[in-house]
């Protein structure tokens, strides 16, 4: 009696769950329609879209070409937007993971992409056929852009030379893919950010430039959020290993001591290095994936209000290491 019980309950698991699985395999990820909008290429739109993509936002990081055998690897400007498959440049991704190629080419880049698609994939997480994203495309971050600048990226993105690049496709492990068609959503218009407060305009700034996937660690694929910005993720490649830095204000193990000016130093100390192409690397202890050579081009004022804004984040007491094993520079 008991047996057929337990029995009837099993199958009834194995069907929920099955069911479960099976809706979660048909059910598209929350979107809405791509709007119909044609971005005016204005030279005003491109320039402001090329500082997005090589400084603000470092799309050159994940989709560009680089060169990591020098000082922050720099971009290779022929392979500039063509695409990289991360999972061979980063351990512990949780599949093959492919940074697409965003160049213009109509086979292997976006060439056949309206516009309102490319802003649809930067801001809520869909690309053209309406498949989910994986999230480390920064799309959570990007939805906070404004209208304005995400129309700024795709004319200066429409401006690159086409590179043509076939790449394979993303293909996650399960069950990541399945649970990653819960991130993407319809985003809301966002107005331009108020530059007269500081505070706010450097959150903005901090939102785009990424500071907090990288500087925040990471376990079991989430970000540890008692730790926000206190550092420690690991970023482990074939050309070396780096560690993020504690950019929280905390005195002894954050940034909590750097004046204003030491701040942007740090940041202006590789302007020459992004202008004229950084030296080869000295060894392991330089090794970063740290946009450096891209944040230097920031105006003081950009700088400024990051650090105004770091200044407001809680202190966390987080003792990093960014070179671990590496001999002392
Ligand atoms: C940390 C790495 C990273 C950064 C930084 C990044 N991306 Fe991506 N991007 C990805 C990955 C990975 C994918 C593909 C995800 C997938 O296929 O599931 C992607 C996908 C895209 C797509 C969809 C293309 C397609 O063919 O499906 C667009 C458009 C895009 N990114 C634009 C940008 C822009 C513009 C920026 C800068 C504002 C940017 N990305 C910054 C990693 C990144
Ligand atoms: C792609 C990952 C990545 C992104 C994006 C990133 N960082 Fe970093 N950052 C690192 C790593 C790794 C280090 C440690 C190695 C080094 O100093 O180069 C670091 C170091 C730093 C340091 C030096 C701290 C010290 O104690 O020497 C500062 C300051 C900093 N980052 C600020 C920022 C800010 C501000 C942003 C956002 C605009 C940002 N980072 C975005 C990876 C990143």
């Amino acid at each position: 009696m008991w047996k057929k019980v337990l029995l009837w309950i099993l199958l009834v698991l194995i069907v929920l769950v099955g069911g479960g699985v099976a809706f979660l395999y048909l059910r598209p990820p929350s979107q809405a329609p791509a709007s119909a909008i044609k971005v005016a290429m204005t030279p005003q739109r491109i320039a402001r879209g090329k500082y997005i993509f090589e400084n603000l936002s470092d799309c050159d990081g994940c989709h560009s070409q680089r060169d990591f055998s020098r000082v922050g690897a720099p971009v290779v400007p022929s392979g500039r937007g063509r695409g990289n498959e991360l999972s061979a440049q980063l351990k512990g991704l949780p599949g093959t993971v492919v940074a697409p190629n965003l160049t213009p080419d109509p086979e292997t880049g976006l060439g056949k992409w309206t516009d309102g698609e490319k802003i649809r994939a930067i801001r809520e997480g869909v690309d053209n056929t309406g498949r989910a994203l994986f999230p480390m495309m920064p799309y959570p971050s990007y939805r906070n852009m404004s209208d304005e600048d995400v129309q700024s990226l795709v004319a200066y993105m429409n401006s690159l030379p086409p590179v043509r690049n076939p790449l394979p496709a993303t293909k996650l492990d399960f069950p990541v893919g399945l649970f990653i068609k819960f991130v993407p959503a319809p985003a809301a218009s966002v107005a331009p950010p108020d530059r007269s407060d500081r505070t706010r305009y450097g959150e903005y700034l901090a939102t785009l430039g990424g500071c907090g996937d990288c500087h925040t660690p990471i376990e079991k694929g989430r970000p540890v959020v008692a730790k926000t910005l206190a550092g420690g993720r690991v970023f482990e490649t074939p050309s070396g290993t780096v560690v993020s830095a504690n950019i929280t204000p905390d005195l002894e193990t954050g940034i909590g001591k750097w004046s204003e000016e030491f701040f942007q130093k740090k940041f202006y100390d590789y302007r020459e290095y992004a202008v004229s192409g950084p030296p080869p690397l000295p060894g392991p202890q330089a090794f970063t994936l740290m946009p450096w050579l891209g944040l230097s081009q920031w105006p003081p004022e950009d700088l400024g209000a990051i650090y105004a804004w770091l200044r407001t984040v809680k202190p966390v007491h987080n003792y990093v290491e960014t070179h671990p094993g590496a001999p002392k520079p």
